[in-house]
């Protein structure tokens, strides 16, 4: 008898693994983003914006009554550090991964939170392809397709005189590859003509090799397709070399961490952003509310991305509760996770500080409002505002 018991004591202890994997309460969300390396500009603004989401959908009730719980997880700056931060995430068993902060890190590590069926979303990737990894990866982040060629338009109905466009990119980032591609088409579409096109890396430092072919071709458009401590760099030392035409920034100059690094010299470059902290939507307000008190500055993009990724998840478990009649941490993890990912590509509609947006059933974000914006910076040189450009 005592043989038996411990034969079945046994097998008990060797099934134990394969049996249900419950859901952790609070229920455990994953942000993998870079909060180290020169990409920790962006990281910082995007864990500063899911903390707040944290606070304010737990101070909701979190999950029909379940609080949420961010488990953060740094990348850094390339591929192998978003690689070990998935890893880890999905064996901390979060019902999903929101991250990481480059499209060039998704490529890498996305695929391993496909195979693992761990929904992804994706905050701030903009490259063409990022829903198209697999079926459990989406994002909240508008493509640069469609974002990129509203600065365009914006910077000729302000100046209709320019016609020669130089254009810079970093050649070792795949969002800054993809984002030129669509600003480069738009130029063609727009019939100005592409002067030069410069490439470096978002490690560089020094871009006088660039800058002087640009003022050799004499544009009077410049657009960067860049990182932020980079075009940062590259904005500083065109004006130190006596550009003065219009620049136009993408995505990576969306950051009011660049501002430090160009100094008095980012005034008045042009962005196109997928948010702006005057929209007036009750969640909006209570975010830019929040977040002000929290962090003493208005939000920016990255920040407000991240809280509606956040929210995104959130909303997906409620949902995934009140279809499946079931609560979140009675469901084994694996059934949480495509339940989560069921919900999110299932059209529901967000309610963000982005806006009214929705994921498509690839998992690919429709968005309708955007905003251009002119940077203008504070006499201190440090701080300054992305101001809507009217
Ligand atoms: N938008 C940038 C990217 O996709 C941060 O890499």
């Amino acid at each position: 008898m005592r043989r038996l018991l411990s034969c079945l004591a046994l097998l008990f202890v060797l099934a134990a693994p394969a049996m249900a994997e419950p859901v952790a309460k609070p229920i455990p969300i994953g942000i993998a983003v870079a909060t180290t390396s020169n990409v920790a500009l962006f990281g910082e603004e995007q864990v500063n914006g899911a903390r707040i989401a944290e606070a304010y959908f737990n101070a909701q009730g979190g999950v029909n009554g379940t609080p949420i719980k961010l488990v953060i997880q740094d990348t850094a700056g390339d591929e192998a550090g978003a690689v070990n931060a998935f890893q880890s995430l999905i064996s901390a068993k979060v019902v999903g991964i929101i991250g990481p902060t480059l499209s060039q890190q998704a490529f890498a590590a996305a695929p391993l939170a496909e195979r693992a069926k761990v929904p992804v979303v994706a905050p701030s990737n903009t490259a063409k392809g990022i829903p198209q990894i697999g079926e459990y990866i989406s994002r909240i982040s508008a493509p640069m397709t469609v974002v990129a060629p509203i600065s365009l338009k914006k910077a000729l109905a302000i100046n209709p005189n320019i016609k020669k466009v130089a254009v810079l990119f970093a050649q070792n980032d795949a969002f800054s590859t993809s984002e030129t591609s669509v600003f480069q088409e738009a130029i063609k579409t727009l019939n100005l003509t592409m002067v030069s096109v410069q490439k470096f890396q978002t490690t560089d430092t020094d871009f006088t090799t660039q800058v002087t072919a640009i003022l050799g071709a004499r544009a009077d458009l410049v657009v960067i397709s860049g990182l932020a401590a980079d075009s940062g760099n590259l904005v500083k030392q065109l004006r130190q070399f006596g550009y003065k035409g219009q620049i136009v920034g993408g995505n990576g100059l969306n950051s009011p961490n660049m501002f430090p690094v160009c100094g008095a010299l980012c005034e008045g470059i042009l962005v196109a952003q997928a948010y702006s902290p005057m929209a007036e939507l009750p969640v909006n307000r209570d975010f830019v509310k929040k977040f002000t008190e929290a962090y003493k500055k208005a939000p920016a993009q990255f920040s407000a991305q991240a809280f509606t990724a956040v929210q995104a998840v959130v909303e997906a478990l409620r949902k995934a509760e009140k279809d499946t009649k079931k609560k979140i941490t009675s469901m084994e993890l694996a059934e949480a996770r495509q339940a989560v990912n069921k919900a999110l590509l299932s059209g529901m509609v967000i309610h963000s500080p982005l806006g009214e947006i929705s994921l498509d059933r690839q998992g690919e974000v429709i968005q309708k409002q955007f905003y251009v914006s002119t940077i203008k910076m504070n006499p201190d040189k440090k701080t300054g505002a992305f101001v809507l450009t009217k």
